[in-house]
């Protein structure tokens, strides 16, 4: 190989390098908005393993997603998605502080979801929830 034919494989494969760099990126997934699964399913409040609401400050856990009593609000309960969008830690509720906290690094959430301190770098995702009676239903 000539210094000519060089330069020009050495061009063709560094335009290929740059090509399918660009590709890449553009196939990673976009994550910048409220993260957690999508759900659709019913809360028996007089089931037992649902006694925590029945108390505020209290809080369940369901497919992915945490169900709190919070009196402050209307219609008294709000559920969030459950993993922390830092490492997937699973967050609690803090009555106190009304907010959603992480365990792990210290990351915190509004009752809306978005990040009020620590490493999360993406709010979780807020669900509707309704309630007929002794019947929670949680979606979104
Ligand atoms: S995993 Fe929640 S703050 Fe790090």
């Amino acid at each position: 190989m000539n210094r000519k034919q060089f330069f020009k494989t050495s061009a063709v494969a560094l335009a290929g390098i740059a090509v399918s760099g660009s590709f890449l990126e553009s196939c990673k997934k976009s994550t910048s908005g409220p993260q957690g699964p999508t759900v659709n399913f019913t809360l028996d409040l007089n089931a037992s393993k649902n006694a925590a609401l029945a108390s505020s400050g209290g809080y369940v856990y369901e497919q992915g997603v945490i169900i709190a009593r919070i009196n402050s609000m209307t219609d008294g309960f709000i559920a969030v998605a459950s993993a922390c969008t830092h490492q997937g830690c699973t967050i609690t509720f803090g009555a106190g502080s009304q907010s959603f906290v992480c365990p792990c690094h210290g990351g915190a959430y509004d009752l809306n979801g978005n990040v009020t301190s620590g490493p999360p770098p993406y709010p979780i995702k807020r669900y509707s929830v309704t309630r007929n009676g002794n019947i929670l239903t949680v979606a979104g």
